[in-house]
């Protein structure tokens, strides 16, 4: 069960923020660009935003870059996609190194084009034992993909007697999740004015305090992640109780 510890909210900025980085194409149409341009400018307010979130105290961040679903658009789309995801590979891992940042992912990567894969692979191994802050990219991530992955790996462990179903708690299913040793995220900010999770942290966000913009994602930057965190830290988290409990 979540504790309320961190309900004042006020006292502190939240220890990780999930976002859903949405609006690339919109951007772009809006402009008379072709969509891979809106791409392109979400991928640079990436860099903009994980400086923002480690200067606002933030240690996990974590990104929703590519869902489950999003293999269903045009081919030339999720190729472009890729290959902007190698290169911001590539031209962010110094920064992660210089900084100590931990770079990790979420979501089903073996299916990922082999050269995202191995880039990938190779960051994640050279900043492991860093501490400073964990970024997280969910790339091929979709919550009810996860959701499935975890319940094969318990039922495999049930089958080899690891564990029995009567033992199977939250706790035992959480670790096998995606996000397993993670936090779960304390705000979950989504842009471009949509208002769903898009199969994103289902489970994870149970009681993330939600954050809405209509800015598009090429234009969320340091102002805006900030107005998201101050608002965050009006809020009171209850998690079940009532406010005159808080505070006792
Ligand atoms: C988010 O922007 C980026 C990805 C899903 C990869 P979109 O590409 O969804 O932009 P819109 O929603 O079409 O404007
Ligand atoms: C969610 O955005 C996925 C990412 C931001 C990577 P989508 O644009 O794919 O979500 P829907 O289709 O609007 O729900
Ligand atoms: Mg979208």
């Amino acid at each position: 069960m979540p504790k309320p510890k961190d309900n004042k909210s006020s006292q502190c900025p939240p220890k990780h923020v999930a976002i859903i980085m949405d609006g690339n194409g919109r951007w772009a149409k809006e402009r008379g660009k072709a969509r891979i341009q809106g791409h392109r400018q979400g991928a640079r307010q990436i860099e903009e935003v994980i400086r923002a979130a480690r200067d606002e105290g933030v240690k996990y961040l974590t990104l929703y870059a590519f869902s489950s679903e999003n293999w269903n658009r045009p081919k030339a789309e999720v190729d472009a996609l890729m290959s902007l995801l190698a290169s911001a590979i590539k031209k962010n891992a110094p920064y992660f190194v210089k900084n100590r940042i931990r770079f990790n992912t979420i979501g089903y990567i073996s299916a990922l084009p082999s050269k995202c894969v191995e880039s990938i692979k190779n960051l994640v191994e050279t900043t492991k034992e860093y501490d400073s802050g964990v970024l997280t990219l969910a790339l091929n991530y979709g919550s009810r993909d996860e959701i499935t992955r975890a319940i094969k790996k318990l039922l495999i462990k049930a089958k080899d007697s690891e564990i029995s179903p009567e033992q199977i708690t939250w706790n035992s299913l959480e670790q096998m999740l995606d996000t397993a040793g993670m936090p779960d995220p304390d705000l979950l900010i989504r842009t471009s004015g949509e208002m769903r999770l898009s199969n994103y942290l289902m489970l994870q966000s149970a009681y993330s305090e939600l954050y809405f913009t209509k800015t598009y994602w090429p234009d969320f930057g340091r102002d805006e992640f900030h107005k998201a965190v101050m608002e965050y830290k009006c809020r009171e988290r209850r998690y079940g109780l009532t406010a005159d409990q808080l505070k006792k």
